[in-house]
């Protein structure tokens, strides 16, 4: 694990921090807004998400319109508060930092990159004079000399040196997202979030831009965030979060692993993400594919948990369905892995089949 020095000027940091440089446990956020007949109506934004990122690691949580992604970041930069839960960042207790201590963590401890391009550069200053205007208010590196060698050294880092006398309007927008992460990690915060860096550029531009995040995560160890609707960010990163109504929901796991020729593989593993009381939110096509309603029927196994469409009170032709569903639920320990019974057996005879907590590849689907 990459471990954080105290940069000068950093805000100190809490002994009981975890150790994690993003925590959020059952972290709720709950907007109340007024509806067209006036009444006040409550949002409810994130319900109870849980998200836990290593010192070091570059994450992406990605998910739709609405998920609640904006709502995290801005949760997680301090630019809002949380309603319930736990939310820590780079050793900072955001439910119960004070005004002075937030401004050091917005200047010292997280940087940001953010959709719009005009948000992220002021358009009347050169690239070099943005980052050197972040390096000023920040404190970040003392004396002109020392602030010209640290501009020079992040333009470089992000490939951008050629436009470093330019302003934002003579720039592409990738070359403007560039810059922007150059500005956002110039003074080393230990934490970058990014939402939607890649919203206003095209598939090439972008797949340059998550590059360039994934380079400075590597170079500087910075640990980063990155949200976004598009899951083509998953090809960058070694860890994707789904976020689904405002809950962490499945993440995949990307890793390299060399087969029996010599040769390396690219394999992703799927996981349901499991929280502290246990609750796991089941993929939509899997509760489709089943009609899965209201109740479903869990049963233990040595090594997962199956699920089965529950019981529908109605005729007396389906209580006897049911109690053929019931037998199959007993004759389950024959369809783990190594037993006899396929899941498609299980189809044919009882309309159950069953999802389990076990990982799923890409090479080997279950
Ligand atoms: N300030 C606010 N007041 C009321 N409701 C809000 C506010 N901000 C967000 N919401 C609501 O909270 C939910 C989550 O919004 P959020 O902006 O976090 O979604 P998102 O995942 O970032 O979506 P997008 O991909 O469109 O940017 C939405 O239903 C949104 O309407
Ligand atoms: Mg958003």
């Amino acid at each position: 694990m990459v471990r954080h020095a105290q940069q000068p000027g950093e805000a100190p940091v809490r002994t009981d921090a975890p150790d994690a440089d993003i925590l959020c446990v059952d972290l709720v956020r709950i907007f109340k807004v007024l509806s067209a007949g006036g009444q006040g109506v409550e949002v409810q934004a994130l319900q109870g998400l849980n998200l836990r990122v290593e010192a070091g690691e570059l994450v992406a949580v990605v998910g739709a319109s609405g998920s609640g992604k904006s709502t995290l970041l801005s949760i997680l930069s301090s630019l809002d508060q949380p309603t319930a839960g736990v939310a820590w960042v780079a050793g900072h207790d955001l439910l119960t930092m004070k005004e002075k201590e937030r401004v050091a963590f917005r200047r010292r401890s997280v940087g940001f990159v953010w959709q719009q391009t005009s948000r992220n550069l002021l358009p009347y200053l050169s690239a070099s004079e943005n980052v050197a205007a972040t390096l000023a208010i920040t404190g970040a590196a003392r004396g002109a000399a020392a602030r010209r060698a640290r501009v020079a050294e992040m333009l470089d880092l992000l490939e951008v040196t050629h436009c470093a006398e330019r302003r934002p309007a003579e720039m592409s927008g990738g070359e403007q997202q560039r810059v922007a992460i150059a500005v956002g990690i110039a003074n080393s915060p230990r934490v970058l979030l990014a939402d939607e860096p890649t919203g206003e550029l095209d598939d090439t531009t972008s797949a340059h831009v998550l590059e360039a995040m994934r380079a400075v995560n590597r170079e500087l160890g910075v640990t980063t965030l990155i949200v976004t609707h598009d899951p083509a960010v998953s090809e960058h990163v070694a860890r994707t979060v789904q976020i689904r109504d405002g809950r962490t929901s499945t993440e995949v796991l990307r890793s390299t692993r060399v087969d029996e020729h010599g040769a390396e593989q690219h394999v992703a593993e799927e996981y349901a993400v499991l929280d502290r009381v246990g609750r796991l939110q089941l993929p939509d096509d899997f509760v489709s594919a089943l009609d899965l309603r209201e109740r479903v029927r869990l049963a233990l196994e040595p090594d997962h948990v199956g699920v089965w469409p529950g019981q529908r009170p109605t005729t007396t032709s389906d209580r006897s369905s049911d109690h053929e569903s019931a037998r199959v639920e007993a004759s389950v320990p024959q369809n783990h892995p190594g037993g006899t019974a396929s899941s498609e057996d299980f189809r044919d005879t009882a309309e159950g089949t069953e999802t389990t907590t076990s990982p799923t590849t890409e090479e080997e689907p279950s």
